[in-house]
């Protein structure tokens, strides 16, 4: 069974399994790189792995026009409901949900969660996601941790890692990452959002192809892959 993803850039993505389009952490007002606006985007559910605003988004005003499931740790939803989001599902680190379209579990993410006003926004997560037989690692914001060897035991077919530093894992800890996690495919993301995250993803790929098993998917802001 195909599962279908699209790059809106940043760590936003469209996911879309036998008909469910499943959208994470969509920063696309006010992101210079974004592929899409908030209203070209028409999710059945939204994952959002922390509080930050580059995470976070667009979330309220897509989930009520839309009604999309809105998925993400408890603290956030308290903040969501306060903010008239009605149809929400809340998890929390290590917890795992099976929805009919598929299981999504929160991982553990070392990292920030304050909600754009300041509220308290819980522990930031990263999203193991099991959509039909593919297992896909979604690390969000994350520096590198150790315990990412304990999500590749799972067999990951795709992990999508931040390589942008400053915030997040740069290049060499993402590549580190790689070995740990040992996942078929990766992709990079969370890199030239904004001029204190750029990156060569491209020379970071060739790194990753030289000293690791994993096949490389650089994508540009639009771009679809098929799993
Ligand atoms: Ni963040
Ligand atoms: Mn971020």
């Amino acid at each position: 069974m195909t599962v279908k993803l699209t790059w809106y850039s940043h760590a936003c993505f469209m996911f879309e399994v036998n008909g469910t389009r499943i959208l994470t952490d969509p920063f696309l007002t006010g992101n210079p790189l974004a592929a899409a606006s908030p209203e070209e985007v028409s999710p059945d559910v939204i994952i959002v792995s922390h509080g930050h605003g580059d995470h976070l988004g667009d979330t309220v005003a897509i989930a009520k026009r839309t009604g999309a499931l809105v998925i993400s740790n408890f603290e956030i939803q308290n903040w969501l409901a306060g903010q008239g989001v009605q149809n929400a599902h809340p998890q929390h680190i290590g917890g795992a949900h099976a929805f009919p379209w598929g299981t999504v579990k929160l991982t553990i993410a070392h990292h920030g969660s304050a909600m754009p006003d300041g509220s308290y926004g819980g522990n930031p997560a990263g999203l193991l996601l099991y959509l039909e037989d593919k297992k896909i690692y979604h690390a969000c914001d994350t520096g590198l941790f150790y315990d990412m060897k304990l999500i590749g035991e799972e067999g990951i077919d795709l992990a999508i890692l931040p390589i942008g530093d400053n915030f997040t894992m740069g290049p060499d800890d993402a590549l580190r990452a790689v070995k740990l996690i040992a996942p078929a495919r990766v992709v990079p993301i969370h890199y030239d959002t904004f001029p204190v995250i750029a990156q060569d993803p491209h020379a970071w790929a060739r790194r990753v192809r030289a000293e690791t098993e994993a096949r490389v998917d650089v994508l540009s802001p639009g771009d679809t892959l098929a799993l």
